[in-house]
């Protein structure tokens, strides 16, 4: 065991997608984002995976911090070296692993999430995973992509900081006993590697349809921030690459894409 987790079945499940794939399990790093990233320069390969027990500077999007304490949660970074013919689209890989971490929560750990557009996990209105892609120096030759993914685990309500507890939850709040954290990662790694080779083979329509059969408050009135504009409208389909199709009140369609938008919730 290493910080908390089974290496040799996590390193398993890292190189069953291939041999030379490298795990990086630490007890604590400042995030595994940028650890990835340092691995990445070295020249590890596709698939690589970079897991701490805790992190002291975890990042979520849009500049937030990520409360990554020791033991209560997965927190863990996969580095994606793409092909880069036909050109990558990082919306439908964000959407595939929105996926493949519902599809775990559920194996792994017997909770059911809906997928909160862009790439938020819920159970019921409150988050418990949440997805941060990132790219340095994108070189269209060689495309490389960051996947961090954070998964509350072991939180009682009262771990969570008070502007948080009405909006985070975890798998203990949710089942009552914290799970294995090992499982769920092997699971999450299974289903990543299962929807990338998805995608590879040109399924993202399967892809597309997989992300909006989760998602959440479809046919519900909802508001969100496009930029730092407050929208309103029903929420009619989402879709990782077209993004959000809301009814407004006066009878008319927006459309709002993912990288403008932030805080859906419902009204
Ligand atoms: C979000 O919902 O805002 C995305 C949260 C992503 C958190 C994960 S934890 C592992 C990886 N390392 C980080 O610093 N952030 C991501």
């Amino acid at each position: 065991m290493s910080g908390g987790y089974d290496r040799a079945r996590l390193e398993a499940a890292v190189r069953r997608g291939g041999p030379t794939r490298r795990l990086e399990l630490r007890e604590e790093v400042p995030s595994t984002q940028d650890l990835a990233f340092t691995l990445a320069e070295y020249g590890a390969p596709d698939g690589s995976a970079v897991v701490a027990d805790r992190q002291t500077n975890g990042r979520g999007r849009l500049g937030r911090d990520w409360e990554s304490p020791a033991g209560m949660g997965v927190w863990a970074s996969v580095i994606l070296r793409l092909p880069a013919s036909p050109p990558p689209r990082p919306q439908l890989l964000v959407a595939a692993t929105a996926v493949a971490v519902a599809e775990a929560l559920e194996r792994a750990a017997g909770v059911r999430t809906t997928i909160r557009w862009p790439n938020d996990l819920l159970v019921e209105t409150r988050k418990i995973a949440g997805i941060l892609v990132e790219t340095r120096d994108w070189e269209p030759a060689a495309p490389l992509l960051v996947l961090g993914v954070g998964i509350n685990t072991g939180q009682a309500g009262e771990d969570f900081a008070p502007e948080l507890r009405d909006l985070a939850t975890s798998v203990r709040i949710e089942k009552g006993t914290a799970p294995d954290r090992t499982s769920i990662l092997v699971a999450l790694m299974e289903a990543l590697d299962r929807w990338r080779a998805s995608l590879a083979g040109g399924a993202h329509a399967a892809v597309e349809e997989a992300f909006a059969d989760r998602a959440a408050y479809l046919g519900m009135t909802v508001t969100l921030l496009e930029g730092s504009v407050p929208v309103k409208g029903e929420l009619v389909s989402i879709s990782a690459v077209d993004g959000v199709k809301l009814r407004m009140a006066d009878g008319s369609r927006r459309v709002v894409r993912a990288e403008h938008a932030r805080e859906m919730r419902p009204v």
